[in-house]
């Protein structure tokens, strides 16, 4: 066939292919059969073999996602955007349109859309000559995460726009503009979301909270492939930049946004005073239940685009619109037992096992009771018929006790004054309304903080979730978290649902994590107050886990300030705490050890912080160190940009001879490597001029 041909047949190809799946996907009508379709497709991906050259980023082809990136790549905004001010109220969307009409001077009643507030995570799409050439998440509203080859694998989002029609005539359709910034949110319809997680539940994988999650953890893959399986969808309601498209107002954007291609709410209304807004909210909320997605409330927005730029914005938000939202659902159901779960950091919580119920698209069998102080407060007890309420991501709680619908039959409830999980001593501090489980060993604890440390926030190791952890912490593989680095194939084989691949995927994935930066890390250990902000503020005031733990543990000279307190959002509770935990001979053994074991603790973006003596330098101890110990050394390499290793070879650039060294020694003489005291190796660490030079060896 000549490339000529087939480039023809491939345009046609395409244009039948997204025109099929628009009917499928948007319209819900399609016009061929599902096998007509697989043969189109067929043939495209036959064409696209013979000539790849001919594939474009908008082939349909390209849907099924291609190689997983090693990271999302940053993508600016042009653009930032913006999140929205909370209504709560009906009184407080009236005084949203009092500040309007205040900050406008005019007493006319203004006109606005009212949207569904959709909740999913907000995405850009960027169309250059009607091609999508970039998807990107929102992050924080400047910068966010470039997911394109995942945004592809999303069937209704157009991988090239449509055409609209032309001023009243559709043979002459208008051009597509040169640059659009079509913004919207991506989220996961409720049925699919439960199908996926049944599925999930049945090979033993962690389920996901609600829709929300699990289409943020759909889109932010680094491998699009798994994006292309889970069941994502789009709808359109903003723009960025926007080059060709002349529109001026909120309701012709959605029109034209429609004609482009993209799918866009038809629950939409447009509507003038706020009176009607309150009515279309109402008439929303009722619906909510009906709708096959979720919605958390509603947005309403200055419809007339001239009238948006008049009012602009204040703090990040627009003057010109507000997410009016819904109250969190609530059902009722019964107690049919009260559980005490031991937390991470040893916290006792009670929670209620309940008769599973739908609150807002989601079954609910388990709702918190926070502390014993809330059963006490709400009187809740076993038998007892309650109303719970799940609002957004928040685990969903018990609100009320239907007392007068008790029988008599139920059971009170009362704290344990023993762990659950190890029976260990349970104490309730001064002023806290926890009681807390004191030993350090709980496996309860250990199993959490397991969780914690793998998690997608702190040291980010795929594939290590709760079931996993309960068989690490069961069957005492894991005895604290830094026994993870030293699993072993045959351990991991060893676990339940193991296969080799998933075995080799885990411990993958355990290797990779030893280099994420000095802030996750801190938020990995579990530091009680330091969370993800705090350990980011840590980590680039200290750049290394060295220096932050002699800030904690040495005593602040006298007069001199402390430099804990010196960092931002540090208060007295906060440096307390990370003063407690470094002052603890066992936290210190873990940090030293998570360094041996190569985990890299150094902050980001500092460049300072890898030393050039030992950037890339391969350091080899041997015999008995007097001042340190051989982890605590390995570790002060491994913070410097150093690795440390076991045996000596032509690729060791030190050895670190102690007392009565042995045949490793012998070794790096045969071989003519360097060899150091242990006095020349603490000179090079504390940045010594008289230390070796850089090439010593
Ligand atoms: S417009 C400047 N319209 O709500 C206004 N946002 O807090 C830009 N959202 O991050 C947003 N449905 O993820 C808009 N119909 C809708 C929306 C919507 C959901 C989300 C979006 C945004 C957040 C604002």
């Amino acid at each position: 066939m000549e490339r000529t041909d087939a480039l023809h047949e491939v345009g046609r190809l395409r244009a039948e292919i997204e025109h099929h799946n628009r009917l499928y996907y948007l319209k819900d009508a399609p016009e061929i059969a599902d096998a007509d379709y697989d043969r189109l497709f067929r043939r495209l991906l036959e064409l696209e073999a013979l000539f790849p050259d001919l594939v474009t980023p908008d082939s349909p082809s390209q849907r099924v996602g291609t190689a997983p990136a090693g990271e999302f790549a940053q993508v600016r905004h042009r653009v930032p955007m913006l999140s929205l001010q909370n209504a709560m109220s009906e009184d407080e969307v009236r005084a949203f349109d009092e500040r309007i009409h205040r900050f406008l001077g005019r007493p006319d009643e203004v006109t606005y859309v009212i949207e569904p507030k959709f909740d999913g995570l907000s995405a850009e799409l960027v169309y250059e000559d009607g091609v999508l050439t970039v998807a990107a998440t929102r992050g924080d509203g400047t910068t966010g995460e470039d997911v394109t080859a995942n945004a592809r694998t999303i069937r209704t989002i157009p991988l090239r726009l449509q055409a609209p029609p032309g001023p009243g005539d559709l043979f002459a359709p208008s051009p597509v503009p040169r640059l659009i910034e079509v913004r919207g949110e991506v989220y996961m319809p409720i049925a699919r979301f439960e199908e996926m997680n049944r599925e999930r539940d049945a090979r033993g994988d962690a389920l996901f909270a609600n829709p929300r999650n699990a289409a943020a953890g759909g889109l932010r893959q680094l491998d699009p492939k798994i994006t292309a399986t889970r069941p994502l969808d789009f709808y359109a309601y903003a723009t960025g930049v926007v080059d060709g498209l002349a529109v001026d107002s909120q309701w012709a954007l959605l029109q034209a946004l429609r004609d482009l291609g993209f799918p866009v709410t038809d629950l939409a209304r447009r509507v003038t005073g706020i009176e009607a807004v309150i009515r279309e909210y109402r008439r929303l909320g009722e619906l909510r239940d009906t709708l096959p997605f979720e919605i958390d409330g509603t947005v309403v927005k200055v419809d007339d685009f001239a009238l948006q730029r008049e009012l602009g914005e204040v703090s990040r938000s627009p003057r010109w619109a507000i997410a009016f939202k819904f109250p969190p659902r609530r059902e009722v159901t019964r107690v049919l037992d009260i559980l005490v779960q031991v937390g991470r950091t040893g916290a006792l919580t009670p929670v209620a096992v309940l008769e599973p119920v739908r609150v807002a698209g989601v079954v609910v069998r388990r709702a918190t009771l926070h502390n014993e102080d809330e059963v006490a407060r709400k009187g809740v007890r076993v038998g007892d018929y309650v109303e719970v309420q799940r609002a957004g991501d928040v685990i969903p709680e018990v609100v009320t006790v239907l007392a007068d619908r008790r029988s008599g039959d139920e059971r009170p409830f009362a704290m344990p004054d023993a762990c659950p999980s190890c029976g260990g001593p349970v104490v309730r501090e001064e002023g806290e309304s926890v009681r807390r489980c004191v030993n350090a060993s709980c496996p309860a604890q250990l199993r959490e903080h397991l969780v914690h440390f793998a998690g997608k926030r702190a040291m980010d190791i795929e594939h290590l979730g709760d079931k996993l952890a309960d068989q690490l912490v069961d069957r005492g593989l894991v005895k604290d978290v830094a026994d993870v680095y030293q699993l072993r194939f045959e351990d991991v084989l060893a676990m339940e649902r193991m296969a080799e691949k998933s075995a080799r995927n885990l411990l993958e994935a355990i290797e990779a994590s030893k280099e994420r930066p000095l802030a996750r890390v801190l938020a990995a250990l579990g530091i009680r107050q330091v969370g993800e902000a705090l350990a980011r503020s840590l980590a680039a005031r200290f750049h290394t886990m060295d220096a932050l733990a002699a800030a904690a543990t040495g005593a602040p000279a006298e007069g001199a300030t402390d430099p804990l307190a010196a960092v931002e959002d540090v208060g007295p509770v906060v440096a307390r705490s990370i003063r407690d935990w470094f002052g603890q001979e066992s936290n210190r053994a873990l940090v030293d050890r998570l360094a041996g074991a190569g985990v890299r603790m150094t902050h980001a973006s500092s460049g300072a912080v890898t030393d050039p003596r030992f950037a890339g330098k391969t350091f080899v101890f041997t015999g008995s160190l007097t001042t340190m110990t051989r982890e605590r050394a390995q570790a002060l390499v491994a913070d410097r940009g150093g690795k440390a290793a076991g045996s000596v070879s032509r690729k060791t650039d030190y050895v670190v001879a102690g007392a009565d060294a042995g045949s490793k020694l012998d070794k790096a003489r045969d071989l003519g490597v360097a060899v150091l005291t242990e006095e020349e190796f603490g000179a090079m660490v504390a940045g010594d001029d008289e230390g070796p030079a850089p090439d010593a060896s």
